[in-house]
C-alpha cells in the first residue's frame, strides 16, 4: 500500500472510531490503539504535508485565532418555539393543531437540551459550515469552533448535501471541570452550562474552544438537497440524521395523544437531574411533514411544535442588600436579601452567599443583578453577578470585621473560608444552638420557637439547651406575653422530648458535619451517648458512611469542656441517651455476634452496622456469652473456639433471614 492509500485508510479508520466513541458511546478499540492510529497518521502527514486536507481528523483544531466571526445568512430562517408551562397550555396547543389539520396525528416528544441553537451544513458529505442562530435570519460563522467537537463528523457516512440543526452544549461534567479549572486560575466561573457553552462557541481561538469538551445533538433536518429517500416525518428525519453519523436527540418518542406527550414531559421533569446534560424542557412536534406544511408558522415560531418548559431552577434578580448572621457553629454567614423572584414554584427573597471569599472572588456588589439557583429542597444560593448589567451605582460589600451580634473581632481558622465569632458566650450563638436543638428534625419541641428562645436567653432563664429541661412554670409565666395555657404546652413538649431515641439528640447537639443520617448511623452503632463520647477516631472511621472529616469532628466535639457540661446537664435532666430501636426492627435485640472470615460482597463494618441497626451487638472475641458466630470464607481460630464452646455458627444468608423475620 502506498503512503497516500495508507493515509486514506487511516483517516477512514479514525473517523469510524470517532463515531463509535463519541456518537454511539461504545468504543471498538482501546484508547491506546486509537492513539497509535492517530500517531501514525500525524507522522505520515508530517512527511507529506501536500496530502493534508481539511477533513483529516488531525485538522480539527485551527492553529491560528480568528480576528472576527463572519456573518452567515441562513438558507431557511431558524425559528424558535412557543412555550407551554402546564397541561392546560399543552391542551390548547393540541386544539390549535387539530383545528388546523384534520387528518390523524401523532406527536414526537424530544428533550429540550439547554444550549445554543446551531446550523451545520454538509456538501457531498463534507462539513463546510457551522453557524449560530443569531436573529434567526443571519448568524455567526462558528465553523472553526464547531470542528473541535469530536462527536461532530467532518465527513458524513453518506456523501449527502444537507443542513442539520441542533443544540451545542456543555455536558454537566465538562461544565463542573471547566469551572473548577477557571476558579483555580482566578478566572470568573460560568453561572450555568448554557453560558459556558455560549462563551466557548464565541472564542476566536479554536484551540481554546477545543479544551472545553463541547458536544452537539441534532433535532432537525433542514433542506435535504440530495437524498433518494426524502423523509416524510420528524421520526424519519431523525433516523436519517442518525444514519449519516450525527448525534441525534436520544429521546424521540411517538405519542398518539397530547395526554401521553404530557405524561412523558412529567417523567423527564422528574429525572432531569439524572441526565448528563441540562434540559430546560421537552419539545413536542407534529410528526408528519405534510401536516407540518399545512399548519405552517406564525411570526417566528411554527404552529406544529411547542416547548414544554420545566419550572426554572435559576433566575436573575437584584441583590438589594447583604446581611451577615451568626450560625450555630459560630460562622458569620452572609445572606443575600433579594428582590423577590419565583424559582421552581416558590418566592425566593433570601439566598446564601456562602462566605466572604465567595463574595470577593465573584466580585458581587450590592445593587448587582445576580443569578440565583434553587434545586429541589436545597437552600437557594447566589451563583454570581451579571457585571454587564451594572449601572455604576453598585457598591462593593465591606465584610464586617466584627461579629454583628456581640461585636467580638471576627477570626478565621486555618484552611477555612468562613469567618467566625470567637466569643463562646455570643448571644446569637447560644440562640442558634438552642433553636437548632428544638427544631423539628432534632428534638422536635413544638411551641418553643425563635422568639421564645430569644426571650428565655434575654431573661437569663437558659444558657444552653440543657437548661430547657429545668424550666419551671413560674419562670415561664414571668416572661412577658406568655399565657398559662401556652406555658403548660411548652413544658409538656419539653418533657415529651426527654424520651426521644438517641439519633434525635445527636442531631440536636449540632456536631459539625453530623446531620440526621450520620446521627442515625452513630446511634445504631454505639447504642448509647456515653459509648459514643468515649469512641476513638479509629472506631469511628471504621464505620461505613463515616469518613475522616466526620470522625474528626465527632472526637473534637466530645473533647470540648462545654460538651461535657451540656451532656452532664442532659443526663441529670433525665433526657434519654440511648438508641431506642423500633419494635419491628429489633429482630436481633439481646443477641451478641462475633464475625470471622470473609463475608460475600460486604465488609465486616457493613455487617456490624446491619446487626446494630437491628438491636444486636458485635463483640470481637468468642465466649460462652456469644449468641452466634457469623462465619464467612477462610474462618480461622474463632470457628474452632465457637465449636468448642457450642456457639452456633451461621452464614451471611442465615443472618439476613434472622434480620428480615418480623416479630
Ligand atoms: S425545534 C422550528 N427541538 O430550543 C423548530 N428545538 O426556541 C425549532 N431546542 O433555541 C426548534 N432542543 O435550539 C427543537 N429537540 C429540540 C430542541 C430545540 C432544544 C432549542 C432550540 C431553540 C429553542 C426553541
Amino acid at each position: 500500500m502506498g503512503k497516500s492509500e495508507r493515509i486514506q485508510a487511516l483517516r477512514g479508520e479514525i473517523t469510524r472510531h470517532d463515531y463509535h466513541y463519541h456518537v454511539l458511546d461504545s468504543p471498538l478499540i482501546t484508547d491506546a490503539e486509537y492513539d497509535a492510529l492517530v500517531r501514525e497518521l500525524s507522522a505520515l502527514e508530517a512527511e507529506h504535508p501536500e496530502l493534508i486536507v481539511p477533513s483529516s481528523p488531525t485538522q480539527r483544531v485551527a492553529p491560528l485565532p480568528l480576528t472576527a466571526f463572519d456573518t452567515v445568512r441562513h438558507r431557511a430562517p431558524m425559528l424558535s418555539l412557543a412555550n407551554a408551562f402546564d397541561r392546560a397550555e399543552l391542551e390548547s396547543f393540541d386544539r390549535r393543531v387539530r383545528a388546523g389539520y384534520d387528518g390523524p396525528l401523532q406527536y414526537v416528544v424530544e428533550l429540550k437540551i439547554d444550549g445554543l441553537a446551531v446550523a451545520v451544513r454538509y456538501e457531498n458529505g463534507q462539513l463546510v459550515q457551522a453557524a449560530t442562530r443569531g436573529d434567526g435570519e443571519t448568524g455567526e460563522d462558528i465553523t472553526a469552533n464547531m470542528r473541535t467537537i469530536r462527536s461532530l463528523p467532518l465527513t458524513l457516512r453518506m456523501p449527502l448535501t444537507l443542513e442539520a440543526r441542533g443544540e451545542a452544549f456543555l455536558p454537566r461534567t465538562a461544565f463542573t471541570k471547566l469551572n473548577a479549572e477557571r476558579a483555580k486560575q482566578g478566572l470568573h466561573v460560568f453561572a450555568n452550562p448554557r453560558n459556558a457553552a455560549a462563551g466557548s462557541l464565541r472564542q476566536l481561538d479554536a484551540r481554546e474552544a477545543a479544551k472545553r469538551n463541547l458536544d452537539v445533538i441534532f433535532y432537525a433536518l433542514s433542506e435535504p438537497e440530495t437524498t433518494d429517500t426524502q423523509p416524510e416525518s420528524q421520526v424519519e428525519a431523525l433516523s436519517l440524521l442518525a444514519r449519516v453519523g450525527l448525534k441525534v436527540s436520544p429521546l424521540r418518542q411517538v405519542a398518539d395523544t397530547i395526554a401521553e406527550a404530557y405524561r412523558l414531559c412529567l417523567e423527564y421533569q422528574a429525572k432531569r437531574t439524572t441526565l448528563p446534560w441540562d434540559i430546560d424542557g421537552m419539545v413536542i412536534k407534529v410528526n408528519s411533514f405534510a401536516a407540518q406544511r399545512q399548519l405552517g408558522a406564525i411570526a417566528k415560531s411554527p404552529r406544529w411544535a411547542i416547548a414544554y418548559k420545566f419550572p426554572a431552577e435559576q433566575a436573575i434578580t437584584r441583590l438589594l442588600n447583604i446581611e451577615v448572621t451568626v450560625g450555630r457553629t459560630a460562622t458569620l454567614n452572609p445572606t443575600a436579601i433579594l428582590d423577590p423572584v419565583a424559582i421552581a414554584g416558590t418566592q425566593v427573597s433570601r439566598a446564601s452567599l456562602h462566605n466572604a471569599a465567595f463574595i470577593a472572588d465573584k466580585d458581587i456588589r450590592i445593587g448587582d443583578f445576580v443569578y440565583v439557583a434553587k434545586a429541589g429542597d436545597i437552600i437557594p444560593e447566589v451563583l454570581g453577578p451579571l457585571p454587564e448589567r451594572r449601572s455604576g451605582a453598585e457598591k462593593p460589600f465591606v465584610y464586617p470585621l466584627n461579629c454583628p451580634e456581640c461585636g467580638a473581632a471576627a477570626v478565621q481558622r486555618a484552611n477555612e473560608a468562613a469567618w467566625r465569632c470567637p466569643n463562646p458566650d455570643c448571644p446569637a450563638l447560644l440562640r442558634e444552638r438552642i433553636i437548632h436543638f428544638v427544631s423539628r428534625e432534632a428534638m422536635d419541641v413544638s411551641g418553643v420557637g425563635e422568639s421564645l428562645v430569644a426571650s428565655l436567653l434575654a431573661h437569663g432563664l437558659v444558657r444552653d439547651a440543657g437548661d430547657l429541661y429545668f424550666l419551671t412554670r413560674e419562670q415561664l409565666l414571668s416572661l412577658p406575653r406568655l399565657q398559662a395555657k401556652s406555658a403548660a404546652k411548652v413544658l409538656a413538649a419539653i418533657d415529651k422530648s426527654r424520651s426521644h431515641s438517641l439519633e434525635r439528640l445527636l442531631t440536636a447537639l449540632g456536631i459539625p458535619l453530623v446531620g440526621t443520617k450520620a446521627a442515625l448511623t452513630l446511634a445504631q452503632v454505639f447504642g448509647h451517648l456515653v459509648r459514643l463520647a468515649a469512641a476513638r477516631y479509629e472506631d469511628l472511621v471504621a464505620i461505613p458512611d463515616i469518613g475522616d472529616k466526620i470522625a474528626t469532628s465527632v472526637t473534637e466535639f466530645f473533647a470540648l469542656p462545654s460538651t461535657r457540661v451540656l451532656l452532664d446537664k442532659l443526663d441529670r435532666a433525665g433526657v434519654n441517651l440511648a438508641y431506642l430501636i423500633r419494635q419491628d426492627e429489633a429482630t436481633l435485640l439481646g443477641l451478641t455476634f462475633v464475625i470471622t472470615g470473609t463475608l460475600p460482597g460486604l465488609s465486616r463494618e457493613e455487617a456490624t452496622k446491619l446487626i446494630a441497626a437491628h438491636g444486636g451487638a458485635v463483640s470481637s472475641s468468642v465466649s460462652a456469652r456469644t449468641s452466634y458466630l457469623l462465619a464467612g470464607e477462610k474462618a480461622g481460630s474463632k470457628l474452632t473456639q465457637a465449636n468448642a464452646l457450642g456457639v452456633p455458627v451461621i452464614s451471611w444468608g442465615d443472618l439476613q433471614n434472622m434480620v428480615d423475620k418480623k416479630q
